[in-house]
């Protein structure tokens, strides 16, 4: 077999791949998962040392940029770079998200801002910066989460903005597919990333807490970052062609309890 056929058995063969959050956790699983398919792969994050350690595994080849979803400007200027490198973008993984857990009566009004800022406000204006980008078949798939219809006491902002993107996933569904652009959200359970130590528990309670989530969950235990980047190579790839605005739940079950 020659290297165009090679390319062309290949899920994303010659596809240009965008993945906000690439650089740890379900992002950085998905990159690796897309580049094995033949895609060309651009990432984001905004902590240097893990931006570094991605490019190593990720391979000279992958654009790595530093940018904060958070920021217009960079959002905008990632788009400039991710345009001089691949020239447009056929699947855009919006996926960067932060959870920090603080009881209801404990959020303060910079923890608030924090959260909606970088899960809703950057994968809104993520998704409308790209646009100019998107291929005319390009798939867009956003990282929800199973909190976004449950209620979650220790995470409502987060929660409530993993809502606000499964609103936004069926609005733009809707708003793009006349140009071919298909819209989707995976909605996970509890992945094991490092997304745990990030969210502002003990270490001690954090550990308690996913033993906890294993034990409930009807397959006993977390899913690995691999699976949920299975789904997102699904919505990728025209294997999905006729979803549009869905929310794919992968979650072990935990979710229908
Ligand atoms: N793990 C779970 O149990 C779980 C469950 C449901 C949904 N999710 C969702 O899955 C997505 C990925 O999370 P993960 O579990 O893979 O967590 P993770 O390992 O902590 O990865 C999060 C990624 O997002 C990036 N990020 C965070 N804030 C950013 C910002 N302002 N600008 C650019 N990049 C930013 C991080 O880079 P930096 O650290 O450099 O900022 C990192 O690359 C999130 O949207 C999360 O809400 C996770």
């Amino acid at each position: 077999m020659n290297n165009a056929s090679i390319a062309a058995t290949k899920k994303l063969g010659g596809k240009a791949a965008l993945i906000t959050g690439g650089s740890s956790g379900i992002g950085l699983a998905t990159a690796r998962l897309f580049l094995e398919e033949g895609a060309r792969v651009a990432i984001t994050g905004r902590d240097a040392d893990s931006l570094a350690r991605a490019q190593k595994t990720l391979g000279a080849e992958t654009l790595v940029v530093k940018s904060d979803a958070s920021n217009l400007g960079q959002i905008e200027a990632l788009m400039a770079q991710v345009r001089d490198r691949y020239e447009r973008i056929d699947v855009l993984f919006v996926n960067a998200g932060i959870a920090r857990a603080a009881a209801f009566e404990e959020v303060s009004e910079a923890q608030f801002d924090e959260i909606v800022a970088i899960n809703f406000k950057g994968a809104f204006f993520t998704i409308q910066k790209a646009l100019p980008l998107l291929a005319a078949n390009a798939a867009v798939i956003v990282t929800t989460s199973i909190a976004n219809r449950k209620g979650a006491p220790d995470y409502s902002v987060y929660a409530a903005s993993k809502a606000a993107l499964r609103s936004l996933v069926q609005s733009l569904g809707l708003a793009l597919i006349g140009r071919g652009i298909r819209v989707n959200a995976i909605s996970p359970g509890p992945v094991a990333t490092p997304m745990f130590g990030r969210s502002g528990l003990p270490e001690e309670l954090m550990q308690a807490r996913k033993r906890a989530l294993a034990e409930k969950s009807p397959i006993k235990r977390l899913a690995t970052p691999e699976e949920i980047a299975r789904v997102a190579l699904f919505l990728a790839s025209d294997d999905s062609s006729y979803m549009v605005g869905a929310e794919i739940v992968v979650d072990g079950a935990i979710g229908i309890l």
